[in-house]
């Protein structure tokens, strides 16, 4: 199958590499030539230490980068069957790819994003063709995470989202099939979730230290809260947070005091060196 993946950054990056590996010729189109190569540098680092790691031999890391084609143009995705969108988390920027890729790809082509808190539907809506518009919403990184949401908006087809969830399964994923709601599955739920650990920092006199001791050793975590917030990125947590609060409107979901003054001082986890943690 023939794969177009928009926006080659975190997530289109590891996308992109999925659809790679699993054997499927992949087109990733970027907004400029730099941040193309960026994404093939990307791309090509992790296949690398898959090598290093003994997963994968060097002749299947070649393959995979030969199945790699890069373009700045939207147009040369028109004879892919599944385009994956991932692009800015802003909903005119998305209608419009949505918009444009509805004009150049066939009608029957899959067209789906990436979405982790826009609605789908609002997306769809800027097609002619939204019963082939889906949520993949795959967790980051997303060669590491075998989770991908497939997310079904009102108009959406079942072919449209029978396609995306073989095609997720295919590529070793472990999809699952939920509605077009605020957070889907798992932002639903851990979201909230995170804002009430973060939450009892301050209201227990915790330290984030105790905190995530507490939770891997009582409740089983892999990884504290504070630990998976620093990972996330404390902005992008935030950004989450005030979208699911919009759409819900219970307090639960708004971000706590302390997570939206770490963003302005710059702490937003591991990406930056520091968050509740220093790296
Ligand atoms: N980072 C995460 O943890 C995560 C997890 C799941 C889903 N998502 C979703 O994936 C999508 C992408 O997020 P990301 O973290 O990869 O972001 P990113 O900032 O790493 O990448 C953004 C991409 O958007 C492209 N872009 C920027 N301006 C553009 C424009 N005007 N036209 C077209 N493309 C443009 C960039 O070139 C880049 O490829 C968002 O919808 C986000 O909500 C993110």
């Amino acid at each position: 199958m023939k794969v177009g993946v928009v926006g080659l950054g975190t997530m289109g990056a590891g996308i992109a590499q999925v659809s790679i590996t699993a054997g499927h010729q992949t087109v990733g189109r970027e907004i400029s030539q730099e941040l193309a190569q960026r994404g093939r540098a990307t791309i090509n680092h992790y296949l690398g230490r898959a090598v290093e790691k003994g997963r994968m031999t060097t002749d299947e890391r070649d393959a995979a980068l030969a199945r790699l084609a890069l373009t700045t143009e939207l147009s040369d995705l028109a004879d892919c069957e599944l385009v994956i969108e991932a692009v800015l988390e802003e909903l005119p920027l998305k209608r419009e790819v949505f918009a444009e890729l509805d004009r150049a790809t066939r009608p029957e082509a899959i067209l789906a994003t990436n979405t982790s808190a826009l609605s789908v539907a609002e997306i769809a809506e800027a097609t002619q063709h939204p019963e082939r518009v889906v949520g993949m919403h795959f967790f980051n990184p997303a060669p590491v995470l075998p989770l991908v949401e497939i997310v079904r908006a009102p108009a959406s087809s079942d072919e449209a989202v029978r396609a995306a969830y073989e095609w997720a399964d295919r590529a070793g994923k472990r999809p699952v099939a939920c509605n077009d709601t605020p957070g889907f599955i798992v932002n639903r739920i851990l979201i909230p979730l995170l804002n009430d650990c973060v939450r009892v920092l301050d209201e227990a006199g915790v330290t984030p230290e105790d905190l995530d001791k507490a939770l891997v050793n009582g409740a089983g975590w892999p990884l504290g809260p504070c630990a998976l917030v620093d990972l996330v990125g404390i902005d992008v947590h935030v950004h989450a947070s005030e979208a699911l609060y919009e759409k819900l409107g219970q307090e639960r979901m708004a971000p706590p005091r302390r997570l939206v003054e770490l963003q302005q001082h710059g702490r937003l986890g591991r990406k930056t060196g520091a968050g509740f943690f220093d790296y």
